[in-house]
């Protein structure tokens, strides 16, 4: 009588481990694939780029199938990522895919709501403008399209874009007038637009609460002042200003960004005497860079205080002249240094023979 009662209890255990394994398979299943309205999404986009492209050389989307074996599930493509809970794509990584075509205002890119992270840079997208309606991804905190041959006006829309945290707009050809509204968003830890240069602009009034690392605007057409209110970036470590035509004065504001560690400000039209005595405040300096800024007058003492600097640049002032290097002593992490046409010539002290 014992027999069959076992039996029936084995077969109800088994049931039960079939029916958790079938739950777990499921559950795996549901949180893995991806939406068929993205999936279709992405095959449109990859067309779009097919029909206007001149090479068929793509190193990513190559693997972007919809039918067969596992393939399917469009979160397992090259350069396309996931939410591990909806499957809603949230990444797309085709930076350096030998992409050659146009990108449309109605491209199916812009249907994918859910990205968090694009990356396009490092293509060549044929002058195509920047897109407004790339403002349809309010949820865009990572844009990277540098290096991709975009050309003309940057959309203002950008500046609605209320979660991003890094925009990367470097070497491509935009032009015409940067929106500002741009550097008070309100998350932006990253803002490279070096690198374009007929694009116009120049700095805002920067806000106390604004929490920017990292701002470069070099080789573009941006002019004007830097303003006093630059002091209240207080978490930027890399500031590159170079090669454009911001003239004036630097605020000695520029002393509260303590945590800087690149400084580069060259070839601009400042004119500005070169006693910075702000200068000794950003101690974590370990780049700075002040060629042909027009600076006169006597070299900083307080330059010695920079004992981080591992390059240092001041060619092409008009300094007062000066035979006397003994601050150099100081600066023993040099690896870089020059001093040509600064009025700036006599000996290197040897504790920076090494
Ligand atoms: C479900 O996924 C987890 C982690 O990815 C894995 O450990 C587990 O074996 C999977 N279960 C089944 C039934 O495939
Ligand atoms: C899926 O199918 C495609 C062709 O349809 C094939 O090239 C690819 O290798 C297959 N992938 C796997 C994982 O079997
Ligand atoms: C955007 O992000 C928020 C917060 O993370 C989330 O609640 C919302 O569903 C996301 N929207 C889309 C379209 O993914
Ligand atoms: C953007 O992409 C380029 C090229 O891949 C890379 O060098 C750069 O660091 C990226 N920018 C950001 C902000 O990550
Ligand atoms: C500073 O930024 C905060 C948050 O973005 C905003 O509420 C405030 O109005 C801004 N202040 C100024 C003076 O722009
Ligand atoms: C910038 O503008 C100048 C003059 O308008 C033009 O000659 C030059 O080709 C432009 N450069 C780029 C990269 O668009
Ligand atoms: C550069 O900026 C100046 C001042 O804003 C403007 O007058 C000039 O037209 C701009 N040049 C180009 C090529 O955009
Ligand atoms: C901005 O981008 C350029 C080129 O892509 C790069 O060389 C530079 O280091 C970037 N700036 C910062 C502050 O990272
Ligand atoms: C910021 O810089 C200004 C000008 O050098 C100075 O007056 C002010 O005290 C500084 N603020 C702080 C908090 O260091
Ligand atoms: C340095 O140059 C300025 C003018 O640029 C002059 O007024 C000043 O007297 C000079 N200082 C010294 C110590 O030579
Ligand atoms: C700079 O160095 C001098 C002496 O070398 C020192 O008296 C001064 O306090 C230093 N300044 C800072 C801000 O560390
Ligand atoms: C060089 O300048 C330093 C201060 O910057 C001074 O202590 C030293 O005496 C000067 N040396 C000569 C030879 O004038």
């Amino acid at each position: 009588m014992e027999a069959p009662y076992n039996f029936k209890f084995s077969l109800y255990l088994f049931l039960l481990y079939a029916l958790h394994v079938t739950n777990m398979a499921y559950t795996n299943k549901t949180t893995m694939l991806c939406q068929d309205h993205e999936r279709s999404a992405l095959l449109h986009f990859k067309r779009s780029l097919s029909a206007s492209s001149h090479s068929s050389a793509y190193l990513k989307t190559a693997s972007w199938r919809a039918r067969g074996n596992s393939s399917n599930n469009c979160c397992s493509w090259d350069g396309v990522e996931c939410d591990d809970a909806s499957g809603f794509v949230i990444g797309l990584d085709l930076s350096s895919s030998l992409l050659h075509a146009t990108l449309q205002s109605n491209s199916a890119l812009f249907s994918l709501v859910h990205l968090q992270n694009l990356n396009l840079a490092e293509n060549n997208f044929m002058n195509s403008l920047i897109p407004t309606e790339i403002s349809h991804l309010l949820n865009l905190s990572f844009l990277n399209l540098s290096f991709s041959s975009f050309s003309g006006q940057v959309p203002l829309e950008l500046s609605r874009m209320c979660k991003l945290t890094s925009l990367d707009l470097s070497n491509n050809y935009l032009h015409g007038g940067f929106p500002i509204a741009v550097f008070n968003l309100p998350g932006l830890l990253v803002l490279n637009v070096s690198g374009n240069q007929n694009l116009s602009g120049y700095l805002p009034e920067f806000n106390q609460t604004s929490p920017i690392r990292e701002l470069d605007i070099a080789w573009t057409n941006f002019s004007g002042n830097i303003p006093a209110s630059i002091g209240n970036l207080r978490s930027l470590t890399r500031l590159r200003l170079r090669n454009c035509y911001f003239s004036g004065s630097f605020p000695p504001s520029i002393g509260n960004l303590t945590q800087l560690t690149y400084l580069s400000v060259a070839s601009n039209m400042f004119s500005t005497s070169g006693d910075l005595p702000w200068l000794q405040k950003l101690t974590k300096l370990t780049v700075l860079n002040l060629d042909d800024t027009s600076l006169y007058g006597n070299i900083p003492p307080s330059i010695a205080n920079l004992t981080e600097l591992t390059v240092l640049s001041l060619s092409n002032n008009p300094f007062n002249r000066s035979r006397n290097l003994s601050w150099l002593g100081k600066l023993t992490k040099l690896t870089f240094l020059d001093l040509q046409n600064s009025n700036l010539y006599g000996d290197i002290p040897p504790s920076l023979a090494n």
